[in-house]
C-alpha cells in the first residue's frame, strides 16, 4: 500500500493483541503510526523489532514497518499524543472478580490526553469496554482540555491467530460517531485498507471463512452506543452458539449421535452457516469468557433479563468437569497417573494462555494427584508464568511423543495443525496405557482405534 493519503498521524496506546495488529495494519495501509505502551520493556522489544508475542505474520510486518519508518514506538505516550490526529485507545480492560470490567486504564488514558493534546483529535475506543464506556472518555478529556476533540466507537474483531490477516482484510469496520468531523476522519483513515481489500477468490482465508462482501458494505456507521453494543452482541453471539452445539454433544453422547454431523447437517443451511459450532472442551481467551460475563453485568444493571447467557456461561463452565470425567470414567482415580497433555494454548495459531480452558484442566488433574506431561508448539513459556512451579508434578515436552511417554492417557486441549499427522504405532510403544481423550475431536476415531487406541472424543459415537 502507497502513503499518498495525505497527512493523518495515528498514536495507538497499548500495544497489545489488539492495538500491534492495528498499529501494523494502518502502518501498512500508509499511515505514520507512533505506537506507545506503559510497559517499557515492551516498548524496548518492539524498537528492536521483536514481536512481543506470537501471532503468525506480525513479526515480518513489524520489521518492515520500522525499516519503512510507517510505525515508530514512542518511550513516551505523552508525546504520541502531542503528535496524532487520531488516538487510539487499546489499552487492557481487566474484569473483577464480580465480573464488571476494571476501567482504569482507559481512564488514565483519557487523563492523558486531556492533558497533553494540544489541538483537535479523534479519540478512538478500541478496546472492548462496557456500553456507554465513550461518554465517560469524552468527559474525563473535555475536563482537562480547552481543546474540542471527539470520541469514535471503533469495535475489533480481529481473532487471535489470524490478527494481521482480519486486520487488512476485515469483515465489518464499526464507526460510532456523533460528529461529521470525526466521521470523515475515520472514513479517511479506513480507505486504504477498503480499497485494498482482496477480490473474490483472491485471499485463501476469506474465502475460507466467507468473507467476500463487497467494501461498501463492509462500513456501518452508527452512533456511539449502538457501535459499543455490537461487540458485545457479536461476542455474545459466538459464545452461545458455541455452549449451544457443546449442549447438544451431551445429547448425542446419550444417544449415539455424532456432533460433527449434527453441526454439519445443520450448517449447510445458510441462515445457520457452519462456523463456530466445533464442540469440545468449551470456550477461553481473553475476550468470550470475560466479554459474556460483563455483558450480564451490564445488562442485569439495567434491568435486562439474560438468563439465556448465564445458562451459555454455566453450560461453558460445566465442559471442564465433564471433560475430566471421562477421564476419570476410562482410568479410574487420577491419583499417581501419568497423563500427557497435548496443546495449551487457548486456542491454535497463538501462545495466549489466558483464561484457557488446557490450565483449568490441568489444574484438576494435579488437584486429585495426577502428573502431567505437557507440549505445546507456541505456548509453553507463557504456561510455565501460570503453572505451579513443581517439575515432579508438571513436566516441560519438547515435542507430542515425549508428552506421551509413559503415559496412562493423553488429553488433546488445543487443534494445533502439528498434531494432525501424529505416527499412532509409535505413540503406542512408548505410553503406559493407549487411551486418547480427544477434546477437540481433532482426529479420526479410526485411525485411532486401528492404532489400538481407546479413543474418546466429544459427542461421538
Ligand atoms: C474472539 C472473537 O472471535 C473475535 O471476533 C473478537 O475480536 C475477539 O474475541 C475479541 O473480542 O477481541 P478470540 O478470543 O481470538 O476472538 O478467539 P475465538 O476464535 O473466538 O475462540 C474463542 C474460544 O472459543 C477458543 O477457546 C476456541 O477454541 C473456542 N471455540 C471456538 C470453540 O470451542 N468452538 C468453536 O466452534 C469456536
Amino acid at each position: 500500500m502507497t502513503a499518498e493519503h495525505g497527512s493523518l498521524t495515528v498514536g495507538v496506546i497499548g500495544l497489545g493483541h489488539v492495538g500491534l495488529p492495528t498499529a501494523l495494519g494502518l502502518a501498512e495501509a500508509g499511515w505514520h503510526v507512533l505506537g506507545a505502551d506503559d510497559d517499557q520493556a515492551r516498548v524496548g522489544k518492539l524498537a528492536r523489532g521483536a514481536a512481543p508475542f506470537y501471532e503468525p505474520g506480525l513479526g515480518e510486518l513489524l520489521g518492515r514497518k520500522l525499516a519503512d519508518g510507517h510505525f515508530r514506538v514512542m518511550a513516551r505516550p505523552a508525546d504520541a499524543v502531542a503528535e496524532s490526529d487520531v488516538l487510539f485507545v487499546c489499552v487492557s480492560t481487566p474484569p473483577r472478580e464480580d465480573g464488571t470490567i476494571d476501567l482504569s486504564h482507559v481512564k488514565q488514558v483519557a487523563e492523558l490526553v486531556g492533558r497533553h493534546a494540544n489541538g483537535y483529535k479523534v479519540v478512538v475506543e478500541k478496546s472492548t469496554t462496557p456500553v456507554r464506556t465513550a461518554d465517560l472518555i469524552i468527559q474525563t478529556v473535555q475536563q482537562l482540555s480547552d481543546h474540542r476533540m471527539d470520541v469514535v466507537v471503533n469495535p475489533e474483531f480481529l481473532r487471535e491467530g489470524r490478527a494481521v490477516h482480519d486486520v487488512l482484510h476485515p469483515d465489518r469496520i464499526i464507526l460510532g460517531v456523533e460528529s461529521d468531523r470525526a466521521r470523515a476522519t475515520m472514513e479517511r483513515l479506513y480507505r486504504p485498507i477498503l480499497d485494498r481489500l482482496p477480490a473474490p477468490g483472491e485471499c485463501a482465508e476469506c474465502e475460507r471463512i466467507g468473507r467476500r462482501h463487497a467494501a461498501g458494505e463492509r462500513l456501518l456507521i452508527t452512533d456511539r452506543t449502538t457501535a459499543e453494543l455490537i461487540k458485545h452482541t457479536a461476542n455474545a453471539l459466538l459464545a452461545t452458539r458455541i455452549s449451544f452445539i457443546n449442549m447438544i454433544a451431551d445429547f448425542c453422547e446419550t444417544t449415539g449421535a455424532d456432533v460433527a454431523q449434527v453441526a454439519r447437517g445443520i450448517g449447510l443451511d445458510p441462515r445457520i452457516g457452519p462456523h463456530f459450532l466445533h464442540a469440545g472442551i468449551g470456550y477461553g481467551g481473553s475476550c468470550l469468557p470475560k466479554d459474556v460475563r460483563s455483558f450480564i453485568r451490564m445488562a442485569e444493571a439495567q434491568g435486562v433479563d439474560v438468563s439465556l447467557l448465564r445458562a451459555v456461561a454455566e453450560i461453558n463452565e460445566r465442559r471442564i468437569e465433564r471433560f475430566v470425567d471421562k477421564l476419570r470414567q476410562t482410568l479410574g482415580p487420577l491419583s499417581g497417573k501419568t497423563i500427557g497433555v497435548w496443546g495449551l494454548a487457548f486456542k491454535p495459531g497463538t501462545d495466549d494462555v489466558r483464561d484457557a480452558p488446557s490450565l483449568k484442566v490441568i489444574s484438576r488433574l494435579l488437584a486429585e494427584g495426577a502428573t502431567v506431561r505437557v507440549h505445546d508448539p507456541q505456548a509453553m513459556d507463557n504456561a510455565r508464568q501460570l503453572l505451579p512451579q513443581d517439575s515432579r508434578r508438571v513436566e516441560y515436552c519438547a515435542s507430542p511423543y515425549e508428552a506421551a511417554t509413559g503415559a496412562h492417557a493423553v488429553l488433546l486441549l488445543t487443534e494445533w495443525d502439528e498434531y494432525r499427522a501424529l505416527d499412532w504405532t509409535r505413540l503406542r510403544r512408548v505410553m503406559a496405557s493407549p487411551v486418547v481423550i480427544d477434546g477437540r475431536n481433532l482426529f479420526d476415531p479410526l485411525d485411532v482405534r486401528a492404532a489400538g487406541f481407546e479413543y474418546i472424543g466429544i459427542g461421538r459415537p
